[in-house]
């Protein structure tokens, strides 16, 4: 890992496959004088992606990067980061798997959000799981990147009660709430420590 040093905010990239709500609170973050990250480029393989109207309200450099083949996207973004300089990368509903050549060939840190309280539920259609195993707590947790799924050293979580009367959408958007919430503050507390 490379150290980040003094008071220079660090060119950071967010990448996004749908509705970027996490991305529209980290570029509100970064606005923030005493915000540590300068947001200058969003990733997508989505075209579609609602989320990059925020990119675009915002001036920042936005960028699609199909994937019909990984390996070629993967190389393509690598690329795209080195020449932007972006020592920071933030997943906010990024919904493809980095390889873990990616992984180690991107020198700087990778965080990640996940709607659940790691390490349980990791993977995809967790409120429906916490339903359904009758959770009575759940949360979202900012984590880093590591070559296992959702598994990285946690940086900061956020514990939520379950209601009786929670369906997996309640419980998707009370949490996404928090999400907004967590990632910048995230964010803050782990450039802090670089
Ligand atoms: C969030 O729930 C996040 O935790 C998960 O994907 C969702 C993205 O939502 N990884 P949005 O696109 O930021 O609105």
């Amino acid at each position: 890992m490379v150290k980040l040093i003094g008071k220079i905010k660090i060119n950071t990239a967010v990448f996004i496959s749908g509705k970027g709500s996490n991305l529209k609170s980290l570029i509100k973050y970064s606005k923030e004088k005493k915000s540590e990250i300068k947001l200058v480029l969003v990733i997508t393989n989505n075209k579609k992606a609602a989320g990059l109207k925020y990119s675009k309200q915002s001036n920042i450099k936005s960028l699609i990067v199909p994937y019909s083949n990984k390996k070629f996207a993967e190389k393509k973004i690598l690329k795209i980061l080195s020449q932007n300089k972006i020592k920071l990368v933030c997943l906010a509903g990024f919904m493809k798997i980095l390889s873990n050549k990616f992984i180690s060939n991107f020198k700087y840190p990778i965080l990640n959000i996940h709607p659940s309280l790691l390490p349980k539920y990791k993977g995809l259609n967790t409120h429906e799981r916490v339903i359904r195993n009758k959770e009575k707590y759940t949360g979202c947790t900012v984590h880093l990147v590591s070559k296992k799924l959702d598994s990285g050293r946690i940086i900061m979580f956020k514990k939520l009660k379950v209601y009786k009367n929670d369906t997996k959408l309640t419980l998707k958007n009370r949490i996404l709430k928090h999400e907004h919430l967590l990632y910048p503050e995230a964010v803050s507390k782990f450039c802090s420590n670089l």
